[in-house]
């Protein structure tokens, strides 16, 4: 910068002119400069607390007498961390009005007119100097600011079992969206008695992941806007009781009538809900908007990819084999930087009707092949999980969850309805015409999620996936194409997907003893034809379309490691890093005997008066991938932490990681990185875990975890005893991550009874965290509500609970978790 006041012989910008002192100039900036020194030494942990979002003034270790003639003061350099709000408030004399100019460090983003100006700390991995100069009066002065890596900026929340949503002092949580809002035109307001009707136009039930989408303030995508978006959710799944005036009629046997199966079919899907900032992260639910929409299992889709158009997928209803009804039981989601959601099919095989005697016509009309493969995936339910194929012939959207084999051909019923499920389901969020599809290419399995790998121009993109039941795996989808930056803003993003998640190879991940892993390709013609385990035939794969409707047979196969149950991936913005929460596994699951490096404990844990065996406290396992690559076929892995109460727990052989009070939780679901548009995601970003948990909940209802990870192989290797409920005893070596400490790991929020807590997201400035809270009082029913939240959340203990979002900010508006 220009220098705007030089009249005497000297300024350095960092010290301030005066020009009735006696002392010299030079004598002046020398006594200032060591003064600074002292205060950037000395006093930092005083500052940093000071700076949390207050006013950096000039103060009292001025050594320069205030007089008239010092017509600009910066104030003092100063030292705080990632993410902290500053306020520059310089002396200005007269109240002139001044400029502020950043000359050093990461750019950041000045508000405020008048006497302050403030911008929050940027992300940083180490100490990073900022500079300021404050130019007023035809004078300047320089203020420098030096920003830490991030903290955790919250007191843990204790452990308790209390019925409301409960966050850090200082914070504040307002409940947002709500199973049954109406969200489209001419739906009435929800009445929360069971009578309620059209649960295709309000809020569906058991949210899930969710993913906030900016709009600028005409009602365009604007991937940066924080002050109004659109906020799409998952709805995996019912707590049917509270659905009907007195809980469902005939849901084990019977006919179902239409009217209770129609809303328990429609409650289930997605929803994309406009949501507005009215003023200070005050969110309202936009009611009329246009963008609004439900996708439910039975908004009709396309299937794309390689088994698009296979006989698999043929059926009474689509005889060519490429479209389809619905989704259904979303559970974890992926973003897609071009503006697209990634919503995934789960427990999408209880649902369904077999005949599963072994003697009927559902078993003579289907090939062995079908039969291994249907046995593979559990679609062996005799009645499906609500029953709603008692209606079948009634109307296809009940008669389609008959998924019995007739004497006719496959287009003649819905035997293969349940080879429509199972995918990772694309939406574009901002065109309510479009119809989701259908990615074949990312495998058919439990999907509990799919999330990108960061993307760089020119190189392939990477989607990870877990497949969540006991023993199942951890997959990953590399694109053929390349990344290329212009196709993040084009308009038809579906066909974007198309371009990035049509065509490519579907790897599975083993993971070796000594901490190294491989990415095993599951691709017609490599994979081996191998009797699968219990007994079945061998199956013998045809086509990649058979491999991919087969996934995990092909996995199986190939030798891929069988995980304590996998759930959430998400990806460091920073390094690239892969996390995968592993759940937790019982005993037949994870036997004493059945340990591996990767999923290494077998222990038994006191709940309650009872206990349960296996690695019911689950564990994050995290990779690096080879060359930081996310095309690579290789990588590194250690075991980021582990689950454990730590009341119960052995220090030597469970609770690895080293949790307290502050920080223990059990079954790690959902995971999630803070977005690199704000600080929390840069420099060291914020990792949030949820819970789901049913081996802790007699210590505290489920729970969200601001974390702040290291990276792979911080840790090293430990040989841990594992013990079985009859005494039997294993020895098993593993990699552990660095121990947590409660400046690394910390309890960040609590949610009702019997609640899961699932979905959570940020506005881009970091300043409004989404959070789900799925299936309060699941264990209840109408007569009896076991949970009275979100009423809870406001002082009322009545009512029937319900699923919803909370938005939680900080108040001092500051960035959530730092
Ligand atoms: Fe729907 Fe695996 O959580
Ligand atoms: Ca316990
Ligand atoms: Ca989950």
């Amino acid at each position: 910068m220009e220098e705007v006041f030089v009249t005497k012989g000297y300024s350095d910008g960092d010290v301030d002119t005066n020009f009735t002192t006696t002392r010299t100039l030079n004598e002046i900036a020398d006594e200032r400069f060591s003064r600074r020194q002292t205060m950037l030494g000395g006093l930092t942990a005083s500052m940093t607390a000071f700076l949390g979002t207050s006013v950096l003034t000039a103060c009292g270790d001025d050594q320069i007498p205030f007089t008239s003639e010092v017509l600009v003061n910066a104030g003092d350099d100063a030292v705080t961390t990632a993410g902290k709000q500053v306020t520059i408030a310089p002396t200005v004399a007269n109240s002139a009005s001044f400029t502020v100019e950043q000359f050093a460090g990461p750019p950041v983003t000045l508000s405020g007119t008048g006497a302050t100006r403030t911008f929050f700390a940027p992300g940083v991995s180490q100490p990073t100097t900022l500079g300021f100069r404050i130019a007023a009066n035809g004078q300047v002065d320089d203020v420098r600011i030096t920003v830490n890596p991030a903290e955790l900026g919250f007191a843990a929340v204790a452990r308790n079992t209390n019925d409301v949503v409960t966050v850090p002092a200082g914070h504040n949580v307002t409940v947002l969206t709500k199973l049954g809002d109406p969200i489209l035109a001419g739906v009435p307001a929800f009445k929360n008695d069971g009578t309620d009707t059209n649960y295709a136009g309000r809020v569906g039930d058991h949210g899930d992941a969710l993913y906030y989408y900016g709009l600028n303030n005409a009602g365009v995508r604007d991937d940066n806007s924080s002050t109004r978006g659109l906020l799409v959710q998952n709805h995996e799944n019912l707590n049917v009781q509270y659905l009907h005036p007195n809980g469902p009629t005939n849901l084990s046997s019977g006919v179902r009538p239409a009217g209770e199966a129609l809303k328990e079919i429609e409650a289930h899907g997605v929803s994309i809900v406009e949501i507005q900032d009215t003023g200070n992260r005050n969110w309202v639910v936009v009611g009329n908007s246009a963008l609004n929409r439900r996708i439910t299992p039975n908004t009709p889709v396309v299937f794309n990819g390689p088994a698009r158009g296979s006989d698999f997928f043929k059926t009474i209803a689509d005889p060519t084999g490429t479209v389809g009804t619905g989704t259904i039981n979303n559970c974890a989601n992926g973003y897609a930087e071009w503006g697209t959601n990634l919503t995934c099919e789960e427990n999408w095989a209880g649902y369904f009707r077999r005949d599963n005697s072994g003697t009927g016509a559902d078993t003579a009309n289907r090939t062995a092949r079908e039969l291994t493969s249907l046995r593979r995936y559990g679609v062996t339910s005799s009645r499906g999980n609500y029953n709603w194929a008692s209606l079948a012939g009634t109307d296809p959207i009940y008669t389609r969850w008959d998924a019995r084999a007739g004497t006719g051909s496959a287009t003649s019923d819905y035997r293969n309805e349940p080879f429509k499920f199972g995918w990772v389901v694309e939406i574009d969020p901002f065109n309510p015409t479009t119809a989701p599809r259908k990615r074949t290419a990312l495998g058919r399995m439990g999907h509990e999620g799919a999330w990108l790998s960061n993307l760089v121009a020119g190189r392939k993109i990477a989607v990870y996936m877990g497949d969540d039941a006991r023993r199942e795996y951890f997959y990953k989808f590399v694109s053929d194409a390349v990344w290329d930056p212009a196709d993040r803003n084009r308009s038809d993003r579906l066909a974007v997907g198309d371009k990035y998640l049509d065509s490519g190879t579907l790897y599975v991940a083993r993971f070796n003893p000594d901490g190294t892993g491989s990415w095993l390709p599951l691709v017609f013609g490599q994979v081996p034809n191998r009797p699968a385990t219990g007994g079945e035939p061998e199956y013998v794969f045809q086509s990649q379309a058979d491999v991919l409707v087969n996934t995990r047979l092909a996995a199986d196969a190939v030798g891929a490691t069988p995980m304590d149950r996998p759930e959430w991936t998400a990806v460091n913005p920073a390094n690239g890093e892969v996390y995968l929460t592993l759940t937790n596994n019982n005993s037949s699951g994870r036997p004493v005997t059945g340990t591996d490096a990767a999923n290494p404990r077998h222990y038994v844990e006191p709940v309650g008066t009872g206990s349960t065996s296996g690695n019911p406290n689950g564990h994050i396992i995290r990779i690096r991938e080879t060359g930081d690559n996310p095309a690579a076929t290789t990588f590194t892995w250690d075991i980021y932490l582990f689950g454990a109460d730590s009341t119960d727990a052995s220090a030597t052989n469970v609770n690895l990681s080293g949790l307290t009070a502050e920080n223990d939780f059990s079954s790690p679901d959902g995971l999630w990185f803070a977005r690199p548009q704000n600080p929390s995601g840069v420099g060291r970003p914020l990792l949030w875990i949820q819970t789901d948990d049913g081996a802790f909940t007699d210590r505290t209802n489920n729970q969200m975890l601001a974390a702040l990870p290291g990276r792979v192989g911080d840790g090293g290797t430990k040989t841990i005893t594992n013990t079985a409920s009859n005494g039997a005893t294993g020895q098993q070596t593993t990699i552990v991550g660095k121990a947590a400490t409660s400046a690394t790991v910390r309890r960040f929020l609590t949610g009702p009874l019997e609640c899961e807590i699932t979905g959570v997201d940020s506005t881009p400035d970091g300043r409004t965290l989404f959070v789900g809270i799925q299936h309060p009082g699941e264990d209840g029913d109408p007569a009896a509500p076991s949970s009275n939240w979100p009423q809870s959340q406001s002082g009322t203990t009545s009512g029937r609970p319900r699923s919803g979002v909370v938005a939680v900010t900080r108040a001092d508006g500051g960035i959530v978790g730092l």
